[in-house]
């Protein structure tokens, strides 16, 4: 049973994207154009839209600004067509960690490649995928969350990390799906937030859509999970993931790796929710997971304002890698999957 979110992050209207301002929230709740294929590819590296399902369906949309825009200088399709090749492949690179991101990239090079239509009707083609991106997502974070309020104990808290809700997808969420569809059989259950450093999304997104669902969120800095989970405050963990390797390695948000390891030391069942996109099965661990790298500013600012001595080192990367070991099950569209990943995720690809 699903549980509605008001929001929706990113969508396609009368040929621009329509974008969310998430470095924004919760000051501002604001929509912003995006109309073109490189204001796409920079929304998409500043993080004006971020969180992984999220960023596959701005690349799709992306791909289709520049088609838009490249159709006044081809008249030969198959230049067109090569041209808009390597539009793609830039796109594809606006982020490194999150593979939903090549994924839809990737649907829409096929589009490229096997479209008999001149160039208007390729456009069409790939203005029709890029909206069933968004559309389908929602569907599947729908069915995430049904599988996994299968797993949530009733008047469970469930802890999370980052935000993998509705701002992070089409609009319902992963981990925040699984939530919402618990929610909305138990209302009894609740959420405890991590702040997330340095981005804050724990803090500025996660409780600001609960809040605006009336689903009880507690917010707690990054470093109060253990001193929760060994009062007996957290009877299990949901975050959701940027890219899990062929043997559940699974990166999602720094910090989530420190999360399951507590987890794992205080006897909670640690879940990862994440559609099959996220899913690389091509790697076949997450030592192969490529970590975004982000500004030093992030860690040395808070605000604009300097939080600590001139002349520090800083090292911040955006992402890191749980190991599969640590994960309990992964809550997908197909149901959950369950260690020994090597076969589940192999299974569940064969259909
Ligand atoms: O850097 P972000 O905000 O894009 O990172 C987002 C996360 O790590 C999310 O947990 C992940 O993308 C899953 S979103 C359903």
């Amino acid at each position: 049973m699903a549980f509605e979110s008001k929001i929706r992050p990113i969508y396609w209207e009368n040929g621009i994207s329509k974008m969310l301002d998430q470095t924004i929230i919760p000051y501002e709740y604001k929509y912003v154009d995006i109309t073109s294929g490189q204001q796409m590819f920079d929304a998409i590296r500043n993080m004006i839209v971020r969180g992984a399902p999220a960023i596959g369906i701005a690349g799709a949309q992306g791909i289709v600004l520049y088609a838009q825009e490249g159709v006044n200088n081809f008249s030969n399709i198959d230049k067109f067509k090569n041209w808009l090749m390597e539009k793609t492949d830039y796109m594809a690179t606006s982020r490194p960690t999150a593979v939903n991101l090549m994924w839809a990239c990737e649907e829409q090079k096929k589009i490229i490649k096997n479209s008999t239509s001149n160039i208007e009707g390729l456009i069409k083609e790939l203005t029709e995928k890029a909206i069933e991106i968004e559309k389908d997502d929602i569907e599947r974070c729908k069915k995430i969350g049904d599988y996994g309020a299968e797993v949530v104990p009733k008047g469970a808290t469930i802890l999370t990390h980052c935000n993998a809700g509705a701002l992070a997808t089409g609009g319902y969420g992963t981990a925040l799906g699984v939530v919402r569809s618990a929610y909305a059989k138990d209302n009894t259950i609740k959420v405890f937030a991590d702040e997330t450093r340095p981005r804050q999304q724990g803090a500025r997104l996660t409780t600001f859509e609960l809040v605006m669902d009336k689903i009880p969120v507690t917010l707690i800095t990054d470093g109060m999970c253990s001193y929760f989970m060994n009062k007996g405050m957290i009877d299990m963990v949901v975050v959701g993931a940027d890219r899990i390797a062929a043997n559940g390695d699974t990166a999602n948000k720094i910090g989530t790796y420190t999360v399951a390891i507590a987890a794992k030391y205080h006897n909670i069942p640690f879940y990862i929710a994440a559609p099959l996109s996220t899913i690389d099965i091509s790697i076949k661990s997450g030592k192969e997971i490529p970590i975004e790298e982000r500004s030093h500013e992030e860690v040395t600012h808070i605000n604009g304002k300097r939080i600590c001595a001139e002349g520090v080192n800083i090292i911040n990367p955006g992402f890191d890698v749980t190991p599969h070991e640590l994960i309990a099950g992964i809550i997908t569209e197909k149901g959950i999957l369950r260690p020994d990943y090597n076969k589940s995720i192999v299974d569940v690809f064969k259909g």
